[in-house]
Protein backbone atom coordinates (compact mmCIF):
# COMPACT_ATOMS: atom_id res chain seq x y z
CA UNK A 1 0.00 0.00 0.00
CA UNK A 2 1.34 3.48 -0.70
CA UNK A 3 2.80 5.15 2.19
CA UNK A 4 1.02 8.63 3.09
CA UNK A 5 2.51 11.38 4.80
CA UNK A 6 2.54 12.74 8.42
CA UNK A 7 1.87 16.40 9.51
CA UNK A 8 3.94 18.23 11.25
CA UNK A 9 2.89 20.97 13.60
CA UNK A 10 3.88 24.99 12.89
CA UNK A 11 6.23 26.48 15.33
CA UNK A 12 4.83 28.40 18.54
CA UNK A 13 6.17 31.60 20.04
CA UNK A 14 8.36 31.86 23.53
CA UNK A 15 6.38 30.47 26.56
CA UNK A 16 6.98 29.65 30.11
CA UNK A 17 6.59 26.63 31.35
CA UNK A 18 5.97 25.80 35.27
CA UNK A 19 5.85 22.51 35.96
CA UNK A 20 4.48 21.78 39.41
CA UNK A 21 5.79 17.98 40.53
CA UNK A 22 8.94 19.05 38.63
CA UNK A 23 11.14 15.87 39.69
CA UNK A 24 8.34 13.47 39.11
CA UNK A 25 7.85 10.48 37.93
CA UNK A 26 5.30 12.13 35.18
CA UNK A 27 7.63 15.09 34.98
CA UNK A 28 10.45 12.61 33.86
CA UNK A 29 9.02 10.27 31.50
CA UNK A 30 6.33 12.35 29.66
CA UNK A 31 6.62 16.02 30.02
CA UNK A 32 9.86 16.81 29.56
CA UNK A 33 10.39 14.52 27.00
CA UNK A 34 7.55 16.12 25.58
CA UNK A 35 8.96 19.40 25.21
CA UNK A 36 12.15 18.48 24.46
CA UNK A 37 10.62 16.48 21.24
CA UNK A 38 8.85 19.55 20.76
CA UNK A 39 11.88 22.03 21.39
CA UNK A 40 14.00 19.88 18.88
CA UNK A 41 11.53 20.19 16.24
CA UNK A 42 11.47 23.71 16.85
CA UNK A 43 8.05 23.74 17.02
CA UNK A 44 9.09 25.30 21.12
CA UNK A 45 10.55 28.41 20.39
CA UNK A 46 14.54 28.45 21.66
CA UNK A 47 13.62 31.67 23.93
CA UNK A 48 11.55 29.38 26.05
CA UNK A 49 11.98 29.00 29.68
CA UNK A 50 10.67 25.67 31.92
CA UNK A 51 10.92 26.38 35.32
CA UNK A 52 11.25 23.40 37.43
CA UNK A 53 9.11 23.61 41.18
CA UNK A 54 9.00 20.94 43.31
CA UNK A 55 10.17 20.41 47.14
CA UNK A 56 13.22 18.91 46.38
CA UNK A 57 16.57 21.29 47.09
CA UNK A 58 18.34 21.55 43.74
CA UNK A 59 19.80 24.16 42.81
CA UNK A 60 19.58 25.05 38.46
CA UNK A 61 22.71 22.98 37.66
CA UNK A 62 21.39 19.69 39.77
CA UNK A 63 18.18 19.72 38.15
CA UNK A 64 19.24 20.09 34.89
CA UNK A 65 21.56 16.71 35.42
CA UNK A 66 18.75 15.42 36.24
CA UNK A 67 16.42 16.03 33.86
CA UNK A 68 19.67 15.41 31.06
CA UNK A 69 19.92 11.95 32.43
CA UNK A 70 16.09 10.98 32.33
CA UNK A 71 16.33 12.16 28.61
CA UNK A 72 19.33 9.92 28.19
CA UNK A 73 17.67 6.77 30.03
CA UNK A 74 14.44 7.58 27.11
CA UNK A 75 17.30 7.49 24.31
CA UNK A 76 16.21 10.74 22.89
CA UNK A 77 18.11 12.81 20.91
CA UNK A 78 21.93 13.52 21.17
CA UNK A 79 23.98 14.64 23.92
CA UNK A 80 24.65 18.07 22.22
CA UNK A 81 20.76 18.62 21.90
CA UNK A 82 20.12 17.76 24.98
CA UNK A 83 22.72 20.18 26.99
CA UNK A 84 21.11 22.58 24.56
CA UNK A 85 17.38 22.38 25.86
CA UNK A 86 18.11 21.47 29.77
CA UNK A 87 19.75 25.45 28.74
CA UNK A 88 16.00 26.36 29.10
CA UNK A 89 15.37 24.89 32.59
CA UNK A 90 16.07 26.78 35.78
CA UNK A 91 14.37 24.97 39.05
CA UNK A 92 12.61 26.73 42.40
CA UNK A 93 12.61 24.43 45.29
CA UNK A 94 10.00 25.44 47.69
CA UNK A 95 6.65 24.35 49.14
CA UNK A 96 3.51 24.26 46.73
CA UNK A 97 1.16 25.66 50.09
CA UNK A 98 3.83 28.28 51.48
CA UNK A 99 3.17 32.07 49.47
CA UNK A 100 6.42 33.41 49.76
CA UNK A 101 7.63 30.53 47.65
CA UNK A 102 4.98 32.10 45.14
CA UNK A 103 6.18 35.51 45.00
CA UNK A 104 9.74 33.87 44.61
CA UNK A 105 8.18 31.99 41.46
CA UNK A 106 6.70 35.38 40.31
CA UNK A 107 10.58 37.12 40.99
CA UNK A 108 11.98 34.26 38.77
CA UNK A 109 9.14 34.79 36.38
CA UNK A 110 10.44 38.24 35.55
CA UNK A 111 11.92 38.42 32.25
CA UNK A 112 10.65 35.00 31.09
CA UNK A 113 8.25 34.93 27.96
CA UNK A 114 4.69 36.41 29.20
CA UNK A 115 2.86 33.50 27.77
CA UNK A 116 2.66 30.94 30.80
CA UNK A 117 1.48 27.44 30.77
CA UNK A 118 1.30 26.37 34.68
CA UNK A 119 1.54 22.08 34.27
CA UNK A 120 0.10 20.87 37.43
CA UNK A 121 1.33 17.00 37.91
CA UNK A 122 1.99 17.26 41.28
CA UNK A 123 0.63 15.17 43.64
CA UNK A 124 -3.56 15.84 43.17
CA UNK A 125 -3.99 16.86 47.06
CA UNK A 126 -1.88 19.87 46.58
CA UNK A 127 -4.02 21.15 43.66
CA UNK A 128 -6.30 23.39 45.77
CA UNK A 129 -3.66 25.17 47.35
CA UNK A 130 -1.59 25.76 44.29
CA UNK A 131 -4.39 27.12 42.41
CA UNK A 132 -5.06 29.28 45.55
CA UNK A 133 -1.41 30.45 45.68
CA UNK A 134 -1.05 30.80 42.00
CA UNK A 135 -4.76 33.32 42.23
CA UNK A 136 -3.51 34.88 45.54
CA UNK A 137 -0.06 35.92 44.12
CA UNK A 138 -1.91 37.44 40.75
CA UNK A 139 -0.16 34.55 38.63
CA UNK A 140 -3.57 33.15 36.82
CA UNK A 141 -4.36 36.39 35.38
CA UNK A 142 -2.72 37.26 31.65
CA UNK A 143 -1.00 40.50 31.71
CA UNK A 144 -0.94 42.73 28.53
CA UNK A 145 -2.15 40.61 25.89
CA UNK A 146 0.31 37.80 26.77
CA UNK A 147 -1.87 34.31 27.86
CA UNK A 148 -1.80 32.01 31.10
CA UNK A 149 -3.27 28.97 31.03
CA UNK A 150 -3.14 26.09 33.85
CA UNK A 151 -2.97 22.52 33.17
CA UNK A 152 -4.02 19.74 35.39
CA UNK A 153 -3.28 16.17 35.28
CA UNK A 154 -6.01 13.41 36.65
CA UNK A 155 -7.80 12.19 38.77
CA UNK A 156 -9.51 15.14 38.36
CA UNK A 157 -11.12 15.06 42.25
CA UNK A 158 -12.00 11.78 43.96
CA UNK A 159 -16.01 11.85 43.40
CA UNK A 160 -18.63 15.07 42.55
CA UNK A 161 -17.97 16.87 45.20
CA UNK A 162 -14.13 16.97 44.97
CA UNK A 163 -14.55 17.63 41.38
CA UNK A 164 -17.26 20.51 41.97
CA UNK A 165 -15.01 21.85 44.44
CA UNK A 166 -11.70 22.16 42.73
CA UNK A 167 -13.94 23.35 39.69
CA UNK A 168 -15.13 25.98 41.49
CA UNK A 169 -11.81 27.12 42.89
CA UNK A 170 -10.22 26.93 39.60
CA UNK A 171 -12.89 29.30 38.16
CA UNK A 172 -11.87 31.54 41.34
CA UNK A 173 -8.95 32.58 39.65
CA UNK A 174 -9.23 31.39 35.88
CA UNK A 175 -11.59 31.32 33.38
CA UNK A 176 -12.49 28.27 32.04
CA UNK A 177 -10.70 29.11 28.32
CA UNK A 178 -7.68 28.98 30.84
CA UNK A 179 -8.09 25.37 32.27
CA UNK A 180 -6.79 22.31 30.57
CA UNK A 181 -7.85 19.20 32.34
CA UNK A 182 -5.95 16.42 30.70
CA UNK A 183 -7.07 12.54 30.10
CA UNK A 184 -4.25 11.67 27.91
CA UNK A 185 -6.49 8.78 26.25
CA UNK A 186 -7.68 12.06 24.11
CA UNK A 187 -3.84 12.15 22.92
CA UNK A 188 -3.65 9.04 21.46
CA UNK A 189 -3.77 9.66 17.50
CA UNK A 190 -5.71 6.37 17.46
CA UNK A 191 -8.34 8.17 19.77
CA UNK A 192 -8.58 10.69 17.83
CA UNK A 193 -8.76 8.86 14.24
CA UNK A 194 -12.25 7.82 16.11
CA UNK A 195 -13.23 11.16 15.36
CA UNK A 196 -12.07 11.30 11.72
CA UNK A 197 -13.11 7.73 11.09
CA UNK A 198 -16.61 8.70 12.15
CA UNK A 199 -16.78 12.79 11.00
CA UNK A 200 -14.77 12.38 7.96
CA UNK A 201 -16.27 8.96 5.97
CA UNK A 202 -20.12 8.43 5.02
CA UNK A 203 -19.90 4.69 5.25
CA UNK A 204 -20.29 4.33 9.11
CA UNK A 205 -23.02 6.97 9.74
CA UNK A 206 -26.15 5.64 8.50
CA UNK A 207 -25.31 2.29 10.15
CA UNK A 208 -23.97 4.09 13.51
CA UNK A 209 -27.18 3.49 15.67
CA UNK A 210 -29.63 1.40 17.28
CA UNK A 211 -31.18 -0.06 14.15
CA UNK A 212 -27.92 -1.25 12.59
CA UNK A 213 -25.44 -1.65 16.50
CA UNK A 214 -26.19 -4.73 17.99
CA UNK A 215 -23.90 -4.04 20.85
CA UNK A 216 -20.10 -1.72 22.03
CA UNK A 217 -17.55 -3.47 23.80
CA UNK A 218 -15.10 -1.06 24.66
CA UNK A 219 -11.71 -2.60 26.60
CA UNK A 220 -8.72 -1.78 28.29
CA UNK A 221 -6.55 -4.43 29.57
CA UNK A 222 -3.40 -4.26 30.82
CA UNK A 223 -1.04 -7.07 31.85
CA UNK A 224 0.87 -4.44 34.34
CA UNK A 225 -0.05 -4.70 38.13
CA UNK A 226 -0.07 -1.64 40.31
CA UNK A 227 3.75 -1.58 40.26
CA UNK A 228 5.09 1.45 42.61
CA UNK A 229 1.45 2.81 42.97
CA UNK A 230 0.00 0.73 45.54
CA UNK A 231 -0.55 3.43 47.76
CA UNK A 232 -2.35 5.93 45.09
CA UNK A 233 -4.08 2.92 43.70
CA UNK A 234 -5.66 2.10 47.41
CA UNK A 235 -7.30 4.91 47.22
CA UNK A 236 -8.69 4.78 43.86
CA UNK A 237 -9.06 1.46 42.11
CA UNK A 238 -10.03 0.53 38.76
CA UNK A 239 -13.43 2.93 38.69
CA UNK A 240 -11.67 5.76 39.50
CA UNK A 241 -8.33 5.36 37.80
CA UNK A 242 -9.74 4.39 34.50
CA UNK A 243 -13.64 4.14 34.33
CA UNK A 244 -14.38 7.80 35.19
CA UNK A 245 -11.64 9.09 32.35
CA UNK A 246 -10.43 7.48 30.09
CA UNK A 247 -13.33 4.18 29.42
CA UNK A 248 -16.05 6.92 29.67
CA UNK A 249 -14.16 9.16 27.09
CA UNK A 250 -13.81 6.49 24.85
CA UNK A 251 -17.47 5.36 24.80
CA UNK A 252 -18.44 9.47 24.52
CA UNK A 253 -16.19 9.74 21.35
CA UNK A 254 -18.22 6.37 19.59
CA UNK A 255 -21.40 7.63 21.01
CA UNK A 256 -21.49 11.17 20.61
CA UNK A 257 -23.55 13.27 17.58
CA UNK A 258 -21.49 14.97 15.29
CA UNK A 259 -20.06 18.49 16.33
CA UNK A 260 -21.58 21.30 14.24
CA UNK A 261 -17.07 21.85 14.20
CA UNK A 262 -14.35 20.58 14.89
CA UNK A 263 -13.30 22.99 17.79
CA UNK A 264 -13.03 22.90 21.69
CA UNK A 265 -16.68 23.65 22.68
CA UNK A 266 -18.94 22.00 20.05
CA UNK A 267 -17.01 18.86 20.72
CA UNK A 268 -17.40 19.20 23.99
CA UNK A 269 -21.00 19.51 23.88
CA UNK A 270 -21.73 16.80 22.48
CA UNK A 271 -19.29 14.94 24.60
CA UNK A 272 -21.26 15.68 27.71
CA UNK A 273 -24.80 14.90 26.05
CA UNK A 274 -23.77 11.80 26.12
CA UNK A 275 -22.21 11.24 29.04
CA UNK A 276 -25.54 13.23 30.43
CA UNK A 277 -27.70 10.00 28.78
CA UNK A 278 -26.51 7.69 30.62
CA UNK A 279 -28.35 7.62 33.49
CA UNK A 280 -26.48 7.10 37.34
CA UNK A 281 -27.40 3.49 38.47
CA UNK A 282 -29.54 2.08 41.16
CA UNK A 283 -28.09 -0.16 43.61
CA UNK A 284 -29.96 -3.15 42.19
CA UNK A 285 -28.59 -1.88 38.25
CA UNK A 286 -25.08 -1.59 39.99
CA UNK A 287 -26.07 -4.83 41.40
CA UNK A 288 -26.55 -6.33 37.88
CA UNK A 289 -25.18 -4.67 35.37
CA UNK A 290 -21.58 -3.71 36.90
CA UNK A 291 -18.78 -6.67 38.47
CA UNK A 292 -15.40 -5.51 40.22
CA UNK A 293 -12.72 -7.74 40.67
CA UNK A 294 -9.61 -8.17 42.33
CA UNK A 295 -6.67 -9.84 41.02
CA UNK A 296 -4.79 -12.71 42.90
CA UNK A 297 -1.71 -14.72 42.37
CA UNK A 298 -1.12 -16.14 38.72
CA UNK A 299 1.38 -16.11 35.45
CA UNK A 300 1.49 -13.52 32.97
CA UNK A 301 3.38 -13.27 29.83
CA UNK A 302 5.22 -16.82 31.41
CA UNK A 303 6.27 -15.10 34.62
CA UNK A 304 4.53 -15.70 38.73
CA UNK A 305 3.11 -12.57 39.87
CA UNK A 306 1.66 -11.63 43.35
CA UNK A 307 -1.73 -11.10 43.94
CA UNK A 308 -3.01 -7.55 44.77
CA UNK A 309 -2.94 -7.88 48.08
CA UNK A 310 0.35 -8.82 47.99
CA UNK A 311 1.48 -5.44 46.22
CA UNK A 312 3.95 -2.83 48.34
CA UNK A 313 1.80 -0.28 49.93
CA UNK A 314 -1.23 -2.49 49.74
CA UNK A 315 -3.42 -2.95 52.42
CA UNK A 316 -3.55 -7.37 53.13
CA UNK A 317 -7.13 -7.15 53.46
CA UNK A 318 -8.07 -4.83 50.52
CA UNK A 319 -11.41 -4.60 49.20
CA UNK A 320 -10.20 -2.39 46.52
CA UNK A 321 -11.11 -3.34 42.76
CA UNK A 322 -8.17 -3.74 39.92
CA UNK A 323 -11.13 -4.91 37.37
CA UNK A 324 -14.50 -3.19 35.94
CA UNK A 325 -16.80 -4.49 33.84
CA UNK A 326 -20.37 -2.45 33.32
CA UNK A 327 -23.37 -2.45 30.98
CA UNK A 328 -23.75 0.78 30.33
CA UNK A 329 -26.85 2.72 28.75
CA UNK A 330 -26.76 5.24 26.74
CA UNK A 331 -30.90 6.45 26.65
CA UNK A 332 -30.71 8.80 23.66
CA UNK A 333 -32.82 9.02 20.42
CA UNK A 334 -29.68 6.93 18.66
CA UNK A 335 -28.47 4.50 21.54
CA UNK A 336 -31.59 3.54 23.20
CA UNK A 337 -31.68 -0.05 24.14
CA UNK A 338 -27.53 -1.09 22.84
CA UNK A 339 -25.47 -2.25 25.45
CA UNK A 340 -22.34 -0.22 25.99
CA UNK A 341 -19.53 -3.07 27.62
CA UNK A 342 -16.82 -1.57 29.44
CA UNK A 343 -14.23 -3.74 30.33
CA UNK A 344 -10.84 -2.60 32.31
CA UNK A 345 -8.48 -4.28 34.41
CA UNK A 346 -4.95 -4.73 35.43
CA UNK A 347 -2.94 -8.45 35.59
CA UNK A 348 -5.17 -9.26 32.49
CA UNK A 349 -4.27 -11.94 29.99
CA UNK A 350 -3.01 -9.69 26.78
CA UNK A 351 -2.72 -5.50 26.89
CA UNK A 352 -5.47 -4.40 24.63
CA UNK A 353 -7.27 -1.53 24.28
CA UNK A 354 -10.08 -1.09 21.76
CA UNK A 355 -13.25 -0.67 20.73
CA UNK A 356 -15.84 -3.17 19.37
CA UNK A 357 -18.99 -2.29 17.14
CA UNK A 358 -20.89 -4.95 16.45
CA UNK A 359 -23.89 -4.99 14.15
CA UNK A 360 -27.11 -6.89 14.27
CA UNK A 361 -27.23 -10.45 12.23
CA UNK A 362 -29.10 -10.86 9.41
CA UNK A 363 -33.11 -10.66 9.50
CA UNK A 364 -33.53 -13.86 7.42
CA UNK A 365 -31.91 -16.95 7.61
CA UNK A 366 -30.58 -17.15 3.59
CA UNK A 367 -27.59 -19.14 4.42
CA UNK A 368 -28.98 -21.92 6.36
CA UNK A 369 -26.68 -24.45 7.65
CA UNK A 370 -23.98 -21.90 8.85
CA UNK A 371 -26.78 -20.07 10.31
CA UNK A 372 -28.41 -23.38 12.06
CA UNK A 373 -24.54 -24.16 13.11
CA UNK A 374 -24.40 -20.80 15.04
CA UNK A 375 -21.31 -20.28 13.09
CA UNK A 376 -22.51 -16.70 11.35
CA UNK A 377 -20.54 -14.40 13.35
CA UNK A 378 -21.97 -10.87 13.64
CA UNK A 379 -19.96 -8.17 11.26
CA UNK A 380 -17.45 -6.53 13.88
CA UNK A 381 -16.05 -2.67 13.39
CA UNK A 382 -12.76 -2.91 15.79
CA UNK A 383 -10.67 -0.32 16.52
CA UNK A 384 -7.50 -0.83 17.98
CA UNK A 385 -5.75 1.59 20.07
CA UNK A 386 -2.65 0.04 21.19
CA UNK A 387 -0.52 -1.79 21.32
CA UNK A 388 -1.65 -2.85 17.71
CA UNK A 389 -3.04 0.41 16.03
CA UNK A 390 -5.63 0.23 13.16
CA UNK A 391 -9.15 -0.66 12.42
CA UNK A 392 -10.26 -3.63 10.99
CA UNK A 393 -14.05 -4.67 9.98
CA UNK A 394 -14.91 -8.54 10.44
CA UNK A 395 -17.65 -9.62 8.05
CA UNK A 396 -18.68 -13.27 6.38
CA UNK A 397 -17.16 -14.28 3.20
CA UNK A 398 -18.35 -17.77 0.57
CA UNK A 399 -15.04 -20.16 1.50
CA UNK A 400 -14.45 -21.47 -2.01
CA UNK A 401 -15.81 -24.52 -2.35
CA UNK A 402 -18.93 -26.36 -4.09
CA UNK A 403 -21.37 -25.40 -1.01
CA UNK A 404 -21.78 -22.07 0.88
CA UNK A 405 -20.19 -21.94 3.52
CA UNK A 406 -20.15 -18.38 5.35
CA UNK A 407 -16.58 -17.87 6.93
CA UNK A 408 -15.31 -14.55 8.63
CA UNK A 409 -12.92 -12.86 6.85
CA UNK A 410 -11.29 -9.32 7.89
CA UNK A 411 -10.55 -6.35 6.02
CA UNK A 412 -7.75 -4.77 7.66
CA UNK A 413 -6.14 -0.90 8.40
CA UNK A 414 -2.61 -1.64 9.98
CA UNK A 415 -0.74 2.43 10.83
CA UNK A 416 2.09 0.98 10.14
CA UNK A 417 0.88 -0.21 6.95
CA UNK A 418 -0.44 2.87 5.69
CA UNK A 419 1.82 5.21 6.99
CA UNK A 420 5.21 3.30 7.12
CA UNK A 421 5.62 3.56 11.36
CA UNK A 422 3.21 3.29 14.15
CA UNK A 423 1.99 6.36 16.21
CA UNK A 424 4.89 5.71 19.08
CA UNK A 425 1.00 5.49 21.51
CA UNK A 426 2.82 8.76 22.62
CA UNK A 427 -0.15 11.45 23.56
CA UNK A 428 1.56 14.15 25.87
CA UNK A 429 3.74 15.24 22.53
CA UNK A 430 0.29 16.34 21.48
CA UNK A 431 -1.52 17.37 24.52
CA UNK A 432 1.47 19.51 25.91
CA UNK A 433 1.32 21.60 21.94
CA UNK A 434 -2.09 21.74 22.24
CA UNK A 435 -2.48 23.24 25.57
CA UNK A 436 0.40 25.87 24.69
CA UNK A 437 -1.61 26.80 21.48
CA UNK A 438 -4.70 27.40 23.57
CA UNK A 439 -6.79 24.78 21.62
CA UNK A 440 -8.68 22.66 24.27
CA UNK A 441 -10.98 20.61 22.03
CA UNK A 442 -8.65 17.58 23.44
CA UNK A 443 -8.92 18.30 27.21
CA UNK A 444 -11.67 18.03 29.74
CA UNK A 445 -14.28 20.66 30.17
CA UNK A 446 -16.00 21.16 34.03
CA UNK A 447 -19.16 20.18 33.07
CA UNK A 448 -17.67 16.60 31.39
CA UNK A 449 -16.00 16.15 34.41
CA UNK A 450 -18.69 16.65 36.70
CA UNK A 451 -21.09 14.29 34.36
CA UNK A 452 -18.74 11.30 34.39
CA UNK A 453 -18.29 11.65 38.38
CA UNK A 454 -22.16 11.73 38.96
CA UNK A 455 -22.14 8.41 36.92
CA UNK A 456 -19.34 6.98 38.31
CA UNK A 457 -20.68 8.16 42.00
CA UNK A 458 -23.36 5.95 41.63
CA UNK A 459 -21.76 2.70 40.91
CA UNK A 460 -19.40 3.33 44.06
CA UNK A 461 -22.84 3.85 46.03
CA UNK A 462 -24.09 0.86 44.71
CA UNK A 463 -21.10 -0.79 46.04
CA UNK A 464 -20.89 0.07 49.50
CA UNK A 465 -24.53 -0.25 49.53
CA UNK A 466 -23.42 -4.07 48.63
CA UNK A 467 -20.72 -3.76 51.28
CA UNK A 468 -23.33 -3.99 53.81
CA UNK A 469 -23.97 -7.45 52.85
CA UNK A 470 -20.05 -8.13 53.12
CA UNK A 471 -19.38 -8.48 49.82
CA UNK A 472 -16.04 -8.20 48.10
CA UNK A 473 -14.49 -7.61 44.36
CA UNK A 474 -14.70 -11.31 43.00
CA UNK A 475 -11.04 -12.55 43.07
CA UNK A 476 -9.34 -13.54 39.54
CA UNK A 477 -5.88 -15.15 38.70
CA UNK A 478 -3.62 -12.66 37.01
CA UNK A 479 -3.02 -13.37 33.59
CA UNK A 480 -6.78 -14.71 32.87
CA UNK A 481 -9.86 -12.35 31.54
CA UNK A 482 -10.83 -10.93 34.94
CA UNK A 483 -13.15 -12.70 37.32
CA UNK A 484 -16.02 -15.55 35.70
CA UNK A 485 -18.86 -13.12 36.76
CA UNK A 486 -18.21 -10.57 33.76
CA UNK A 487 -19.01 -13.17 31.25
CA UNK A 488 -22.89 -12.57 31.96
CA UNK A 489 -22.80 -8.83 30.58
CA UNK A 490 -22.49 -9.15 27.22
CA UNK A 491 -25.85 -11.36 27.52
CA UNK A 492 -27.55 -14.69 26.33
CA UNK A 493 -26.49 -14.22 22.35
CA UNK A 494 -22.94 -12.51 22.86
CA UNK A 495 -20.03 -12.95 24.17
CA UNK A 496 -16.93 -10.74 25.35
CA UNK A 497 -14.38 -10.70 22.35
CA UNK A 498 -10.74 -12.05 23.35
CA UNK A 499 -9.32 -12.27 20.61
C1 LIG B 1 -3.41 5.90 33.79
C2 LIG B 1 -3.74 5.05 34.99
O1 LIG B 1 -4.26 7.00 33.71
O2 LIG B 1 -3.53 5.12 32.61
C3 LIG B 1 -2.86 3.82 35.04
O3 LIG B 1 -3.58 5.81 36.16
C4 LIG B 1 -2.92 3.07 33.73
O4 LIG B 1 -3.23 2.97 36.12
C5 LIG B 1 -2.67 3.99 32.57
O5 LIG B 1 -1.95 2.05 33.78
C6 LIG B 1 -2.89 3.30 31.25
O6 LIG B 1 -2.46 4.14 30.23
P1 LIG B 1 -1.95 3.56 28.85
O7 LIG B 1 -1.67 4.77 28.01
O8 LIG B 1 -0.75 2.72 29.14
O9 LIG B 1 -3.09 2.73 28.32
Amino acid sequence: MAKRSVATAPSLGPAAVILFGATGDLARRKLLPALFGLWRSRTLAPESRIVGFASEPYDADAYRRLVEDALGQEALGTTEERTLFCRLLTYLGGDFAVPADYARLQADLEGAPPDRLFYLAAPPPTYPAIVERLGAQGLARSVSGAVTRIVIEKPFGSDLPSAQQLNRRLHRHFREEQIFRIDHYLGKETVQNLLVLRFANTLLEPVWNRNYVSQVQITAAETLGVEHRGVYYQGAGALRDMVQNHLLQLLALVAMEPPVAFRADDVRDQKVAVLRSIHPLTPYQVHSQVVRGQYASGIVAGQPVCGYRQEPGVDPASRVETFVAARLFVDNWRWAGVPFLLRTGKRLARRTTEIAVEFQRPPQTLFADTMAQGKLEPNTLVMRIQPQEGIFLRFGAKAPGQDIRVVPVEMDFGYGDSFGATTGGEAYPRLVLDALRGDATLFIRADEAEAAWRLVDSIRAGWDADRGGGREPASYVAGSWGPAAAGRLPGRRHRWRQD
